[in-house]
């Protein structure tokens, strides 16, 4: 009898708790997570958004009840994003320019509160169109209009910056728009003000609860669902992506982000390798409701898929990950 004895043994570092907890290479930490939350007008109750378990349109009050609750937890940042009333809508976005706008009121109110919270808010226009587009459109209304657009969106990054945000984070994916946002910050006098490039954003159905969350999935019109794929990127390009998101540093970015994050952890990993600026994942609202509904009908472990999804997204590189599992997932570990 000749038995065989594997020479290389990789179990004996797998063999109890104790070991396995030594060589661990990855973990989540509640300072990596950003919650992202949404904000409405009006008084009243949160309300509830069907296809995300857990997650409300927040108005004023409660949103800043909310964030004290994030603060509390050790959690260091949040995304803010309005849902703007179908009155305040048009083709053009003017409502950026109303210094009333809820997400401008937000800002302020939380940074009043929460002067400690690092504040994240988008620069795209889709919570603002009638069409739901994050830009402006051509006069064929065939496209968006790269350059008009830009001319709005700096208008927000500016307004946003006054109103409290420290980070602006661009998810318009228009060309150009890191260099027009870093130039009329500085020119504002908001050089401490940082950006946080939605760098490599592609054209991807997971974001439907979000579009249903902030109210812009379809037109106001009622039309299809929107079709962004002229500006946001070919879910079949990696090099693309990463050509895109490296042109974001040069023009300024303090931060890049790759989003959705569960299906595009290449992209993550590559983008890591070729740059050395912070970077964010950002599990958006489908791959949440993916877990959501996968663990109501008992075909997955709730908790265990989630905290793997978590740990993917860090192992392939992310320093940073906004998740919607961000609040619930903290306050299980104090
Ligand atoms: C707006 C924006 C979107 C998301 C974040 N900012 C939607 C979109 O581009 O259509 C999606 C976030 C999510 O799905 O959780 N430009």
């Amino acid at each position: 009898m000749n038995a065989y004895f594997p020479q290389r043994r990789h179990r004996r570092n797998r063999r109890r708790p104790t070991v396995r907890a030594l060589v661990q290479e990855t973990r989540v930490q509640v300072q990596d997570l950003i919650q992202p939350l949404f904000v409405r007008d009006g008084t009243g109750a949160p309300e509830p958004i069907e296809s995300m378990p857990g997650m409300y349109r927040y108005p004023l009050p409660a949103l800043v009840e909310e964030c004290g609750r994030i603060a509390d937890l050790g959690i260091p940042a949040v995304a803010l994003f309005p849902q703007i009333a179908t009155a305040h809508k048009d083709a053009v976005g003017r409502h950026v320019r109303e210094d009333q706008n809820i997400l401008y009121r937000a800002l302020r109110a939380v940074k009043a509160a929460q002067p400690g919270l690092w504040l994240i808010a988008d620069v795209a226009l889709d919570p603002y169109t009638d069409h739901g587009h994050d830009g402006l459109l051509t006069a064929d209304r065939d496209d968006v209009d790269n350059d008009a657009t830009l001319e709005v969106l700096t208008e927000l990054a500016v307004r946003e910056a006054a109103a409290g945000a420290d980070w602006v984070a661009p998810s318009d994916m228009m060309d150009g728009r890191v260099a027009a946002i870093r130039s009329a910050l500085d020119s504002a006098d908001h050089a401490a003000t940082g950006i946080l490039a939605y760098a490599a954003k592609f054209a991807s159905a997971y974001y439907g609860p979000f579009r249903e969350a902030v109210g812009s999935q379809t037109a106001v019109t009622g039309a299809p669902p929107l079709d962004k794929s002229t500006y946001q990127l070919n879910p079949a390009n990696r090099r693309e992506a990463v050509n895109d998101a490296l042109l974001d540093e040069r023009e300024g970015a303090d931060a890049l982000m790759v989003k959705p994050a569960g299906p595009y952890l290449d992209v993550l990993q590559t983008l890591r390798q070729r740059t050395d600026l912070p970077l964010a994942a950002y599990q958006v609202s489908g791959e949440y409701a993916q877990i959501h509904a996968a663990a109501r009908l008992k075909w997955l472990d709730y908790t265990a898929i989630r905290d793997e999804s978590l740990l993917a997204i860090k192992r392939a590189g992310a320093d940073m990950i906004l998740t919607y599992f961000a609040a619930e997932w903290a306050a299980e570990q104090a």
